[in-house]
């Protein structure tokens, strides 16, 4: 069963979207929509403090599919193999030849409104003395394409690597190489600066998250399952400080019936309606 750190009433949770009730016809859904946009740009408008977290789900729309897909980038993906120590340790030519490919995947694709949307709030927020915070699960690095200034980046990002002796991490957008790469500093093999399967999260960026999380007064959560932990526990530590919980996605998710406010749709259609 979904938890429900907020403790909603039945009418608050049938406010948020009740699956149980009967679908709405197609203009009362669309009115229902444009009336959950308005309270969401009102409520944006409103925050001091905004912590917005993202995961595959906003850059569907770019044509990176979501961990959840059966297509594209994680088609013949084995966990095992690219995405372990242990598969790295094995054969890190294999791994590196993967990466590099997805690399050049993602040289064919672009931010898209979601992720621009993103952007312009993150500069008005500034712009008004506010505070504001991406926190993101993508390693794609398309936020940063967009304009977003500093994303932490919960899981890594694709563009980079790290020497697994001394922990130098470097690297740029757009980098592909042939062969392994070697650390600049003390030579040692450098691995993809992504956090794999069994791995633990950065401890100063999982804090500058939680930080984040904890210290929101608004918190919005995009395109993310949020099923993926500790990531999806972000929600519920802003839920438990006292902040509002909004959520823009594709489907419900497990914290759809708690949140206080639950947007049904494409990120990169909602979103640019959300900051205009
Ligand atoms: N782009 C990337 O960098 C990328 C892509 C796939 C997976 N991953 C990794 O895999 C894990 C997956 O967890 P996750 O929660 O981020 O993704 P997920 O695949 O578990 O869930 C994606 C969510 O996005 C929703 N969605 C799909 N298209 C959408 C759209 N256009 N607008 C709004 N919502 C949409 C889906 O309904 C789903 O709930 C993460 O750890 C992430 O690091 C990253
Ligand atoms: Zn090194």
């Amino acid at each position: 069963m979904a938890t429900d750190p907020k403790g909603k009433s039945p009418a608050a949770k049938q406010a948020a979207g009740d699956a149980s009730q009967p679908p709405p016809e197609p203009q009362a859904r669309d009115a229902r929509r444009d009336e959950r946009i308005a309270r969401l740009r009102d409520s944006l408008a409103r925050a001091r403090r905004v912590c917005v977290l993202t995961g595959a789900g906003v850059s569907a729309e770019s044509g990176v599919p979501v961990y959840r897909g059966n297509e594209g980038l994680y088609q013949a993906f084995s966990a095992a193999d690219m995405a372990t120590p242990e598969g790295f340790a094995r054969n890190p030519e294999k791994v590196w030849a993967w990466y590099i490919d997805r690399r050049r995947q993602l040289l064919e694709v672009k931010p898209n409104p979601g992720h621009a949307a993103l952007a312009r709030l993150e500069q008005l927020m500034a712009a008004q003395g506010r505070a504001f915070r991406l926190v993101t699960q993508n390693i794609d690095g398309l936020h940063q394409a967009a304009g977003s200034r500093d994303p932490v980046e919960l899981h890594g990002n694709i563009w980079k690597t790290r020497c697994t002796e001394c922990g130098t991490v470097s690297g740029q957008y757009g980098e592909i190489f042939e062969g392994l790469p070697r650390c600049a500093r003390c030579k040692a093999l450098c691995r993809p600066h992504i956090v794999w399967f069994g791995e633990l999260l950065d401890p100063a960026v999982w804090q500058s998250a939680v930080r984040a999380a904890c210290e929101c007064d608004f918190l919005l959560s995009v395109g993310t399952s949020a099923a993926v932990q500790p990531a999806a526990g972000l929600i519920h530590m802003a839920a438990a400080n006292g902040a509002l919980v909004a959520e823009i996605n594709l489907e419900e998710t497990a914290n759809t019936r708690w949140v206080d406010l639950s947007l049904l749709g494409k990120s990169g259609e909602i979103l640019p309606r959300v900051v205009e």
